[in-house]
């Protein structure tokens, strides 16, 4: 990956501001990389538009669409692999990442989640539940962990981990916000890292 610029797929559900900051992040330099393929699980996210905006291809990928789990699973990886794409960052991805892309990409498919892990992940653990559990829970400290994907939900090895104070009177709200800031610096700087091999990944 030295000498030659790593090429992206970012996987979206919604909004995609983190998907926007990766953009803004290969503009400014910060993230020496081509976003060049945005996928989405949903036909309907605001993130698609913001990649057709940079002229990004994007598709949509709904696996119950394809007559069976398996023909999904080889038509995501066979576009991936079509587009020669060397890292997959998943950015607010509501599915799970079907198994054969997976181990096609091993520690190459990353995530950010919006608080720290293993405590604060697992099924269920999306959106304002998380920022409710950590408010629930009565934790001072809170932030964003950009962490490997494997075949287990939430589970693999945790790259970085930024730290966001939980304040007093905090929402589920107020705090996503204020941690929504801060995985926008993050994202691209550990994807960075990762295509520069900064990371030991044993
Ligand atoms: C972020 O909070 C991220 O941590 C989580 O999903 C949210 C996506 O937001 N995985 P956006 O679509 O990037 O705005």
């Amino acid at each position: 990956m030295e000498n030659k610029r790593a090429r992206l797929a970012v996987l979206i559900s919604g909004g995609g501001t983190n998907l926007q900051a990766l953009i803004d992040a290969v503009k400014t330099g910060i993230l020496s990389a081509d976003i060049v393929y945005v996928v989405s699980s949903r036909r309907d996210a605001y993130g698609l538009e913001r990649a057709a905006k940079e002229g990004i291809e994007t598709f949509v990928f709904k696996a119950k669409k394809y007559p069976s789990p398996q023909e999904a699973e080889h038509d995501l990886l066979a576009r991936l692999q079509e587009r020669k794409i060397d890292f997959v960052a998943l950015a607010g991805y509501l599915k799970l990442v079907p198994l054969t892309v997976i181990r096609a990409f091993r520690n190459r498919v990353v995530n950010i989640h919006p608080a720290r892990l293993p405590e604060y992940g697992g099924k269920g653990m999306y959106g304002h539940h998380v920022h409710e559990a950590v408010i629930a829970a009565g934790d001072t400290e809170s932030g964003p962990t950009v962490h490997l994907v494997d075949e287990v939900y939430d589970h693999g090895k945790v790259l970085e981990h930024a730290s966001v104070p939980v304040l007093p009177d905090d929402t589920p709200d107020t705090l996503a916000a204020r941690i929504l800031v801060q995985e926008h610096r993050l994202y691209p700087r550990v994807l960075q890292k990762l295509i520069k091999g900064e990371y030991s990944l044993g």
